[in-house]
């Protein structure tokens, strides 16, 4: 299994020039610890995407260990394909999840790096029993579907709770964060403790996707 990488820029290519996106992830690569690939699947979300074949071509253009949150029901029925595609760390939604236990057991055996996410209208608590079992959670800052949402600031305290709960505990998992994630929200993410942080539109929609990412690499690590 890949190592997790420490504190990071995470690019969503959801909102990429898809006609060009072997250039655009260059673009943001020396900048960015991980690359975030956004499966919608027209149920779970109102908005349909990508599937596992575009994951493997991403992982013949990149070096980035590939991050997929997969916003999908009924994830277990994919999870292999995901893991033949390339990609290194997976999460699933909570909400999506009646075996999350399981679920997330089957992408380690798979050699994937389990993460949950949490919709913003799911508390913390619910991850309690498997917190021990994940590299990461995913704290949703808008409600997942699409790129370019407003930040929703109830997060801060739940990524605050996780990182408490994880200095209780003792564990290693890391604090992803998505959703509105830009110059202007991530001093108070920061200060959370959130540390992989997916940004969408505040890179790939700005002028320069390069220079974007870059700016926000520099606060992150700061
Ligand atoms: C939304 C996706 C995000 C999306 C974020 O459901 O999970 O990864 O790309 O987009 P921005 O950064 O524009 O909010
Ligand atoms: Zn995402």
């Amino acid at each position: 299994m890949t190592d997790r990488p420490a504190r990071c820029l995470a690019p969503s290519i959801l909102s990429a020039d898809f006609s060009r996106l072997a250039q655009q992830v260059a673009l943001v690569e020396p900048h960015s610890g991980l690359l975030h690939v956004d499966v919608m699947d027209g149920h779970f979300v109102p908005n349909l995407t990508l599937g596992p074949p575009v994951v493997e071509c991403l992982r013949h253009a990149t070096a980035l260990p590939i991050d997929c949150h997969l916003m999908i029901e009924a994830p277990d029925r994919y999870l292999a394909d995901f893991a033949r595609a390339g990609t290194s760390f997976l999460s699933v939604h909570q909400e999506a999840c009646p075996h999350l236990h399981r679920t997330v057991q089957r992408v380690r055996e798979l050699g994937m790096g389990p993460g949950v996410a949490l919709n913003p209208a799911t508390p913390v608590h619910t991850l309690d029993v498997v917190l021990a079992e994940l590299e990461f959670v995913l704290v949703m800052s808008v409600n997942p579907g699409f790129g370019g949402q407003k930040f929703i600031p109830s997060a801060l305290g739940k990524i605050e709770a996780l990182a408490r709960k994880r200095g209780e505990l003792g564990l290693g998992f890391r604090i992803e964060v998505d959703g509105g994630v830009g110059a202007d929200t991530l001093p108070a993410l920061l200060g959370a403790g959130a540390e992989w942080f997916v940004a969408g539109s505040a890179v790939f929609r700005a002028e320069d996707p390069g220079a974007a990412a870059r700016s926000l690499a520099e606060v992150i690590r700061a």
